[in-house]
């Protein structure tokens, strides 16, 4: 296979206490957000998925001087010597995430020439929000072949509306408002804990950032951020997986580091299928003992607090052998449905109406060979596979590392039959970005 591919067997009950790493979509955001300072910046408990990589490739390309430890999670981010607000179309269409290098640099230099962002096909994925606030705010933009120049002479503060709380272009507003004159509302902001986070750390540069109910930021602009220390939250999405993954199993686990005050919608969702969920003091601390006998829940996703679209495929997986009927609606991406046809491929009964997916639970699902087109996809068909019957080969393995760190040791210090086989090249992609990583110490 030229892409590599996880090889998963049928495997026992998941037992055991597992570790997180720090959250994908906070730590994307929060390098992105470090060009609106010039110094050095240190951030803890960072990932090392590819799409970080890619993120910090693109940092290092507008002049940021950077050293990942990566046994320590630590990235060294020094912005002093930053002199480009140009980013090559090959760097952005890497991830989705790119695009949130707008709002810094329109920040930071008033300037952006980026190409068109990549990232996962699940749906259109438009950018008008971003655009047409930043014209709100005073940029000017317009395309050239593919790339987008942007340009403002002084970021002024505006009151914004976003029609759909979209995550992305909360952040690149709030980044680009941090520099703007005067104070900038954004209504019906995305809340995510992830722009949470990229707000602690605006607000330890210096960022004056409010947060009100029901979902308005306020964000003063202010003259000068200065760099930080900050510690990535942790991720509530390979939370989400890794619980899904004992259930699926009939395992027990728990997970010390996962705080169950964002994951409030899901954890209700596992408890109505029959899944006993305990947390510990404070919130803090995830146990699940999964039932043997799963009942079927139907459910909608939707921004936080809802149910998070990014545990919608693997928690379909979980409902391919609940018994009974389970609806799933998908509200928050037009396309995210992937996944099915590989889970019927396994032997799972779901047929899709428009934005729904109608699960009917069966005795059994078989492995065969599936293709992963997505992050999310390929932790629901790793998961499919470890209750199937036989062997599941799952292809699309550059996926699986751009959401994850490895969450295949994870699963496999759970007990779980799953291996990674690297293609060539892939093998050489990640000893290249950690030997670079390093070098950059010498
Ligand atoms: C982020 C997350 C992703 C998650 C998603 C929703 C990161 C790096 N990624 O993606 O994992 O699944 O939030 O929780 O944090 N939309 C528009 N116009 C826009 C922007 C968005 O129509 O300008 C639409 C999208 O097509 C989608 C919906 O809004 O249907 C939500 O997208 P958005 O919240 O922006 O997701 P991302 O920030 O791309």
């Amino acid at each position: 296979m030229k892409d590599g591919y996880l090889k998963v067997e049928q495997s026992p009950a998941l037992a055991g206490e597992v570790e997180l790493v720090g959250a994908k979509n906070a730590v994307l955001v929060i390098i992105a957000s470090l060009v609106v300072t010039a110094g050095k910046s240190v951030l803890h408990n960072v990932p090392l998925s590819a799409d970080v990589f890619e993120m910090i490739e693109l940092l290092r390309h507008l002049g940021a001087v950077i050293f990942f430890n990566t046994e320590k999670h630590e990235l060294l981010v020094d912005t002093t010597t930053l002199h480009s607000w140009q980013v090559s179309s090959v760097l952005m269409q890497k991830t989705r995430a790119s695009i949130l290098i707008m709002g810094g640099l329109l920040a930071r230099f008033g300037k952006a020439r980026v190409g068109l962002p990549g990232g996962d096909a699940i749906g259109k994925r438009p950018i008008d929000y971003h655009l047409k606030n930043f014209a709100k705010m005073g940029v000017v933009i317009h395309h050239e072949a593919d790339y987008l120049c942007a340009d403002v002479e002084r970021l002024v503060a505006a009151r914004i509306v976003l029609e759909y709380p979209s995550v992305g272009a909360t952040e690149n507003i709030i980044m680009a408002a941090t520099r703007a004159q005067g104070a900038t509302k954004i209504i019906n902001a995305a809340c995510e804990p992830e722009v949470l986070d990229l707000i602690a750390c605006l607000t330890k540069m210096g960022a004056k950032i409010t947060v009100e109910a029901p979902a308005t930021i306020t964000v003063e602009g202010v003259d000068v951020l200065n760099p930080i220390e900050h510690t990535i939250m942790f991720d509530r999405l390979e939370a989400g997986s890794l619980l899904i993954a004992a259930a699926a199993t009939g395992g027990e686990v728990f997970i010390p580091d996962a705080d169950a005050g964002v994951l409030d919608v899901f954890l209700l969702k596992l408890e109505e299928m029959g899944h006993t969920i305990t947390i510990g003091e404070n919130g803090k601390g995830i146990h699940l003992k999964s039932t043997q006998t799963p009942r079927a829940v139907s459910l909608k996703t939707g921004p936080y607090p809802g149910f998070p679209t990014d545990l919608q495929p693997p928690m379909m997986a979980l409902q391919c052998f609940a018994s009974g009927t389970s609806v799933i609606e998908e509200t928050v991406f037009e396309n995210r449905f992937h996944h099915v046809h590989e889970l019927i491929k396994m032997g799972a009964s779901i047929h899709i109406e428009h934005n729904k997916a109608i699960i009917t639970g069966v005795e059994r699902l078989y492995g065969t060979h599936v293709v992963a087109p997505d992050i999310r996809a390929s932790t629901a068909l790793v998961i499919a596979g470890l209750v199937a019957h036989g062997t599941t080969t799952v292809s699309g393995l550059s996926h699986w590392k751009r959401g994850y760190e490895a969450l295949e040791k994870k699963l496999q210090h759970l007990g779980a039959n799953v291996v990674v086989h690297e293609a060539q090249n892939e093998k050489i992609m990640v000893f290249d970005m950690v030997r670079q990583a390093h070098h950059e110490r010498d």
